[in-house]
């Protein structure tokens, strides 16, 4: 809902639980008035009324307070918007209109100096919390063409507090996620990627808490950025305290794109949210609008898939996969993916990418009786792609040795054997276009797993005036085109994958259907991982494979099935294991797993999650609660002096009729939980909530490790 009120120069926009306000002063500056408890518009012109900061010599006024910080005038704060021409810098508003469609404001200005039309838009749906803000620039005159140094997509003001905690998700390659609080001090704390990918080192989130949230209790604040290429994300506390959070694409200001007359910007969606729900709260807050407004049919289960790549390698055949489809299916599995391999020369990460048609020695029927055969066993069968790249030892680059991104006359770097397409490039695009239509075309493919396994490091463009482009264009030229593939092939779902997590972020999965959440598949590792993961993203979209044990891929630990099992089930289960080595008793017990992963699934991945306990060496345990059931799933990575792990404290279950329950440890003590001691099976409980709209939880369903 949004109010206009003060002559239609202040606006409170408002959500199911919380409201966001600022007003325009006089001079057309634009100023943050509120975020947090839902207010009215009185209450708007109340703060409004209390009138501009105190003066300090040598401060800004502005500091601090503006809603889109720009470069020039009264300012030091880090400027969202940076434009500059070959005479003037920075930019001077005039204010224009505001627009207000459905749940949509858009507020226009202009700058007379630079011909720039600059429109802010801000919405925010009745049914989430989440503010959705993104910019659009354009170059309105006929001058020169203007260079946007930085056009970040919004700035976001906390109230002022004592004091901050910042948390962030950082990371590497096969560990991703891994959450991190540290206490905010005075200056600017800068998460990014300057990649060319969302990359493994940090998701595109902050949340900020005026250090005493909980998981289920407190003021939390979190933003983040709906964009696949290189970004930045920037955490200022002032002189005098307040903290603004700016972000958008790019990783500094060096150039995003050049605007002659005509042309345009729209920046990617920054989002915020404000929850007085701990960690816990804003993160259920967060899944919900993702499953309602992001993800692509979100209320669609995903199924649990299998692939072979950890087991198999490169070294893959028709044969072999055919005999593995067969066991999958025989466990229950649903989803049966050929990964890397496949195609062209590719038996090695030396060859092949870039030519995506079926190997004629591995599938030299091509692709069609495999996929056959996998319908005819009850599966969905998917396949591997990294379109985005090529090796020199390729078709395609002996063909197109000038499609890459590189510098003329210098070295063109190489990471796993490979080159990056410069997607920026319109021939690129139609090459790409025309191989993976023709590839979904020629067989009744369900699954794309779409990878993209190196960073941008020669990022040119010989010949074209202005190169520094290519970083938001690929983005552009990426989204296009699985825009396109979805829009023709809308049967077919796809994974996002940068050699595992190194590319997560709100604007991949408003076009995907899940990611691949790390290479690292350690059930125990996973535990830190995911738990990370779930502060912004819902399971729904966290895939999770079993794969063997030792881990060979990793660490080499050692893992019981049920561990395995039971780690994978907290997101979308998969399977990866070598099952031409698995036992028959491994098969059927993993069969058992299948089964009831597919009894919680819609709890698991359209549930509300609450992480009872983190994963922080002993017991750790999640919660999912749909409708009136509920699930934990509850492991425990250590046992120590002999002592029983704590007891686990259920949420929503007041009383427990049924069975009694006794907790059991396991055999060999590295796992214990609670078990139904009458009939094995698993113990139910009624509950009581008095204070919230929950209906009463009839049945629980308990998975311990
Ligand atoms: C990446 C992915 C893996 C696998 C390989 C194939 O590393 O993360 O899951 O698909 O590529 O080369």
């Amino acid at each position: 809902m949004i109010e206009s009120v003060g002559n239609g120069r202040m606006w409170v926009l408002s959500g199911s639980a919380s409201s966001y306000a600022f007003c325009l002063t006089g001079a057309d500056e634009l100023l943050h008035l509120h975020w947090g408890p839902r207010i009215r518009g009185v209450d708007a012109e109340a703060l409004a009324a209390q009138g501009p900061p105190p003066y300090w010599p040598f401060e800004s006024q502005l500091d601090g307070h503006e809603e889109y910080p720009v470069e020039g005038g009264p300012r030091f704060v880090r400027p969202s918007l940076s434009v500059r021409t070959e005479t003037v810098r920075g930019t001077e508003w005039t204010f224009g209109d505001a627009v207000v469609d459905g749940d949509e404001l858009r507020l226009r200005f202009t700058d007379a100096a630079h011909g720039l039309g600059l429109t802010l838009h801000h919405r925010m749906r009745a049914d989430a919390d989440v503010i959705e803000r993104w910019v659009t620039v354009a170059h309105e005159g006929d001058g020169p063409a203007l260079e946007l140094l930085r056009a970040d997509a919004a700035a976001w003001t906390l109230p002022r507090r004592d004091r901050w905690r910042l948390s962030q998700l950082h990371g590497r390659w096969a560990a991703e996620s891994l959450l991190v609080r540290s206490e905010l001090t005075y200056g600017e704390k800068v998460l990014s990627s300057r990649r060319g990918h969302t990359g493994h080192q940090h998701l595109p989130w902050v949340a900020l808490d005026p250090d005493g949230a909980t998981e289920e209790r407190g003021e939390v604040y979190g933003c983040a950025l709906g964009w696949s290429g290189s970004w930045r994300i920037a955490v200022q506390q002032l002189p005098d305290g307040l903290v603004q959070i700016t972000g958008g694409a790019g990783y500094d200001d060096s150039g995003l794109l050049r605007l002659a007359p005509g042309e345009s910007y729209t920046s990617p969606v920054f989002a915020g949210l404000w929850s007085e729900g701990g960690f816990g709260g804003a993160s259920r807050a967060w899944h919900a609008w993702q499953l309602a407004h992001v993800i692509p049919d979100a209320r669609a289960g995903r199924p649990v898939l299998y692939n072979s790549w950890e087991a198999t390698g490169f070294d893959i055949s028709e044969e072999q996969q055919r005999e593995l489809a067969r066991r999958a299916a025989a466990m229950g599995v649903e989803l049966f993916v050929v990964d890397d391999a496949w195609f062209g020369q590719r038996t090695s990460d030396r060859a092949g990418l870039g030519d995506w048609t079926p190997s004629a020695e591995r599938f030299p029927r091509g692709l069609t009786p495999l996929v056959g055969e996998v319908h005819a066993l009850g599966m969905q069968f998917g396949i591997w792609v990294e379109p985005e790249m090529v090796n020199a030892d390729s078709e395609l680059y002996r063909a197109h040795p000038d499609w890459v991104q590189h510098h003329p006359g210098r070295a063109r770097t190489e990471f796993r054997n490979q080159l990056v397409l410069n997607l920026a490039r319109e021939d690129v695009q139609v090459y790409l276009w025309e191989q993976l239509d023709g590839l979904l075309s020629s067989a009744p493919i369900d699954y794309v797993k779409w990878d993209f396994n190196r960073c941008f490091t020669d990022a040119g463009w010989p010949g074209e005036e202005y190169p520094q482009k290519l970083w938001v264009a690929h983005v552009h030229g990426l989204y296009a085109l699985l825009d396109r593939l979805r829009a023709a092939h809308p049967g077919v779902a796809f994974e996002s994958c940068s050699g595992g997590g190194g590319r997560i972020d709100l604007g991949i999965l408003s076009r995907t259907d899940q990611v691949w959440t790390s290479d690292n598949t350690d059930p125990l590792d996973r535990l830190a991982i995911q738990d990370g993961f779930t502060q912004l993203h819902p399971a729904r979209v966290m895939a999770a494979w079993v794969t063997d044990s030792p881990n060979l891929q990793l660490n080499g630990r050692v893992s019981t099935l049920r561990f395995r099992f039971v780690s994978a089930m907290a997101g979308v289960l998969g399977v990866g294991g070598d099952l031409a080595e698995w036992s028959e008793e491994e098969l059927a017990e993993a069969r058992g797993w299948v089964d009831l992963y597919k009894k919680i699934r819609p709890l698991v991945q359209h549930g509300e999650l609450h992480r009872l306990r983190a994963p922080e060496g002993g017991l750790s345990a999640v919660q999912y609660l749909l409708g009136d059931e509920t699930v934990v799933l509850a492991w425990l990575q250590a046992q120590h002096y002999g002592e029983q792990p704590p007891r686990l404290r259920l949420l929503y279950l007041l009383d427990r009729v049924g069975p009694p329950i006794r907790r059991v440890r396991t055999p060999r003590g590295v796992g214990c939980g609670y078990q139904a001691a009458a009939d094995g099976g698993f113990p139910r409980f009624a509950a009581r909530r008095p204070t919230t709209t929950r209906p009463p939880i009839r049945k629980c369903e308990q998975v311990a490790e």
